[in-house]
């Protein structure tokens, strides 16, 4: 490092000099001018790094310590491991002593800047708002492709051949049955439960009717070493999982289920299973069954979106799929990502009509209020999916009727794209946005509306987990933490804890109804109290 203390004076005075100390030999190094021939900065201090002849790789100087690092570039990443080799020599017994020791971390809450995996499933381009499964645009899948055949080629990698398609279909077509005691945990469920909780309690609860797809039983790398078993569980989760969706609707319309049939498509399977009363040779309206193919094959996979992500990092553990699947669902069910389209209709009604957009788009900018189905991590563009789905809203209103909100949803997007806010913030309709008013022309009930987000993406669940099982480099997920609590301290016993902290209010809580409070009994709490 070489400080160029008298360099400041006149314009050559000001050229920095690099002085080799041991042969006396000096460069002149060249000045940052302006056009007009002025000095652009007036440095303060240099510092001279060796070049390295690696043009992919960064070099790190710790200012703590005056060391060079060189970290390489790879495919536009840097290791996050590399960074453990940067320690400092902070004074004993600091924090910074006990945490540097471990070296340098990377701190990056809530993952945005941080890629976890290879993966070849799902390619996004959020500047240009392109989405692509395993190489094909999402626009050539949505309009010539099939949910099945979307599923398949997530999960496997390329499109299916005739016969391979034939034997996919018909072996998740045949996995669609689920065993009664399923039924009858679904029927314990309160007349009122949402629909999502159903669903991800009862596919939780298939963990225990499947033993062979146990690890705690089977092995725990079971689903590393044989094809053949973690093909059987992709079958039983695409197969049942319609079934426990329509099941779910059924229970809260008080309606029996209806038993699958295998001779049907599988949107058209779905829609039998949520309707059929006792119609004979009952078949769905086939527009309604493309449109809902069509949503399948938009909503299948978003690379590592929250749940994804939970998926993988509840796969690492080597858990079995079903008990994964759960976590990813209930991840999908928050309002921030699959619960959005049921939180984006229940705002579209509660604003009404297009005279209230303005007021509740004013309420957002003073973040009151949250614009549902609008914004994205990754686009900064138009949501490719939010594309197809307002057209193909037109084609299930030419069926089953226009949804009015759709009027709402239109204004409340002009208003909303030419506002500076959005603008300024690249906040544009997401999947969300427009799939909702779609369920409701449908005639789906509003809380239905994640379970119809969560069958597809079982597809891209499944896809990532089998990937991530056949990476010779998975581990374990185990992100790391900076604690900034307190130091190690003593146990005080309570008697010699003097004032209340003030983490925590204690308070009484009555569980009774009013007609109880005014009952006489003797009250276990009181009777507690007293002795
Ligand atoms: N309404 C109002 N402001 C917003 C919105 C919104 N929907 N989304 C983002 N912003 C603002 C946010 O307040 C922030 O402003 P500032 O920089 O002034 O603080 C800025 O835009 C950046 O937003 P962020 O919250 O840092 O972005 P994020 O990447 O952490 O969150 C998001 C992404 C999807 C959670 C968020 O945009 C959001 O909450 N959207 C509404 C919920 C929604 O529609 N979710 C569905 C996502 S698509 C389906 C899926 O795959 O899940």
């Amino acid at each position: 490092m070489y400080k160029d203390d008298e360099v400041n004076k006149t314009k050559k005075d000001k050229e920095l000099v690099l002085t080799d100390k041991t042969s006396g030999v000096s460069w002149i190094l060249p000045t940052p001018t302006k056009s007009d021939g002025k000095i652009q900065a007036q440095p303060t201090s240099v510092v001279v790094l060796p070049r390295s002849t690696n043009t992919q790789s960064l070099t790190v100087l710790d200012n703590r310590t005056n060391k060079l690092y060189e970290i390489p570039i790879t495919n536009n990443t840097i290791s996050a491991l590399k960074f453990k080799e940067i320690r400092s020599d902070p004074a004993p017994g600091s924090r910074e002593e006990d945490e540097s020791g471990k070296g340098l971390k990377v701190f990056d809450p809530a993952f945005q800047n941080t890629a976890v995996a290879y993966s070849k499933i799902t390619y996004i381009n959020g500047d240009t708002g392109a989405l692509r499964y395993r190489g094909y645009p999402i626009e050539q899948l949505a309009e010539k492709s099939t949910y099945l055949e979307v599923a398949y080629l997530l999960i496997y990698g390329e499109l299916p051949s005739k016969t391979q398609y034939a034997s996919f279909s018909h072996e998740i077509m045949r996995h669609t049955f689920v065993h009664f005691n399923v039924t009858e945990l679904m029927r314990k469920f309160n007349y009122d439960a949402h629909p999502m909780g159903m669903f991800i309690s009862c596919i939780s609860a298939m963990s225990t009717f499947h033993p062979d797809a146990n690890p705690a039983l089977a092995g725990s790398n079971l689903f590393i070493r044989d094809e053949r078993v973690r093909n059987k569980q992709i079958y039983r989760l695409l197969g049942k999982t319609p079934t426990l969706a329509a099941m779910a609707y059924r229970h809260r319309i008080g309606r029996s289920y209806n038993v699958p049939q295998n001779n049907l498509s599988y949107t058209e399977n779905f829609l039998y299973m949520l309707d059929q009363l006792s119609e004979k040779n009952y078949k769905p309206n086939p527009k309604l069954a493309r449109a809902l193919d069509i949503l399948f094959i938009l909503h299948a996979d978003h690379e590592l979106n929250c749940s994804t992500a939970a998926m993988r990092h509840i796969g690492s553990s080597l858990v079995d799929p079903y008990s994964a699947i759960s976590g990813a669902a209930a991840a999908l069910y928050g309002p921030l990502h699959g619960g959005a389209n049921e939180a984006v209709l229940r705002m579209l009604e509660e604003i009404g009509s297009l005279d209230k957009v303005p007021v509740f788009l004013q309420e957002v900018k003073e973040r009151k209020r949250k614009l549902f189905g609008f914004g994205h991590r990754i686009y900064k563009n138009y949501d490719p999916r939010a594309k197809i789905i307002r057209k193909i809203a037109y084609e299930v209103f030419d069926v089953c009727g226009r949804e009015p909100l759709i009027d709402v949803a239109m204004g409340l997007e002009k208003i909303a794209l030419e506002d500076e806010y959005f603008i300024k913030r690249k906040l544009y309709p997401n999947v969300d946005f427009y799939s909702g008013l779609i369920y409701k022309a449908m005639g789906f009930p509003t809380d239905m509306f994640p379970v119809l987000f969560a069958i597809p993406r079982i597809a891209g669940w499944l896809a990532h987990w089998k990937e991530s099982l056949e990476d010779k480099e998975s581990k374990i997920w185990r992100p790391r933490q900076v604690y900034v609590g307190p130091s190690v301290r003593s146990y005080v016993p309570l008697d010699l804890r003097e004032a209340d902290n003030k983490v925590f209010v204690a308070k009484v809580h009555h569980p009774f109804s009013k007609r109880t409070s005014v009952a006489t009994f003797d009250d276990d709490d009181k009777i507690q109290s007293k002795l």
